[in-house]
């Protein structure tokens, strides 16, 4: 039985039609299990209503944004704020996820103001850290991920602490099939754990990275590893079902 609730959130990135997104939810919808874990999906922005809508109907699923604004409002062309989110009734924002940091350079300074933007509007926040593979061939593993998480979230007021969740996702295992094992995860994941300041026992921390039906029971009996950020196998209904149902049986 885990200490803390098991959170299974897919990122589906920038996929799924709405074909598609009907096909998955008519497929979950067969899924005759008792949901004892978080099931969680951050579909494109553009499909959040729907799913929100899809999910209000069927119960069991919360719907998330992949990204958010450091923004409050004003001329940001194309932008998504946080407000706007928490207007629609959003749960959480993945913020700092490493396509971000890589493909849109987001640096830490400008992740802690999208955290505390997020977190100001009642979002939880899914606050993504990892490091590269030439980084952890360099030993610099730790170093980034304390840095990452000292600069991302300086200045978290106390009492907004709990809104606060974590992704270790290493920059290798992300889409490559590659994941890390669950003795390396483990091992981030108390690291990540020993540094938070507030909460630090009931903060959820997640893994991402390569998480499959095939790797997340041996993910999730470790002691520091709460639930999994998934992109590939989330897209999928029968993977996402069974990823589901393993986080149900950690729960009891
Ligand atoms: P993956 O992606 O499961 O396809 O490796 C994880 C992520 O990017 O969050």
């Amino acid at each position: 039985m885990k200490k803390r609730a098991v959170h299974m959130v897919g990122n589906w990135k920038m996929n799924q039609t709405l074909e598609e997104i009907s096909h998955f939810f008519i497929e979950m919808s067969k899924m005759k299990m008792e949901l004892k874990c978080k099931a969680w999906i951050a579909p494109q922005a553009i499909h959040i209503s729907i799913l929100k809508e899809i999910a209000f109907t069927t119960g069991s699923i919360q719907i998330g944004a992949q990204n958010c604004s450091e923004h409050e409002a004003g001329a940001f062309t194309g932008e998504i704020s946080a407000l706007g989110l928490a207007d629609l009734g959003v749960e959480f924002v993945i913020v700092g996820h490493s396509e971000r940091r890589t493909l849109y350079g987001e640096s830490n300074e400008l992740l802690n103001k999208k955290v505390l933007l997020a977190m100001k509007h009642g979002l939880k926040v899914i606050y993504c850290v990892g490091e590269s593979l030439a980084e952890r061939e360099s030993n610099q593993t730790f170093n980034i991920i304390e840095t990452q998480l000292s600069v991302g979230l300086k200045n978290i007021p106390v009492e907004l602490a709990h809104l606060l969740m974590i992704a270790y996702e290493p920059v290798w295992a992300i889409g490559t099939g590659k994941s890390a094992t669950a003795a390396e995860a483990e091992e981030a994941h108390a690291f990540i754990r020993s540094k938070l300041t507030t909460n630090a026992e009931q903060t959820i921390i997640l893994y991402g990275g390569s998480v499959k039906p095939d790797n997340i029971d041996s993910l999730l009996c470790n002691e520091n590893i709460d639930g999994a950020l998934i992109g590939g196998a989330s897209l999928k209904a029968q993977d996402f079902r069974a990823l589901c149902s393993s986080g149900s049986t950690a729960m009891m």
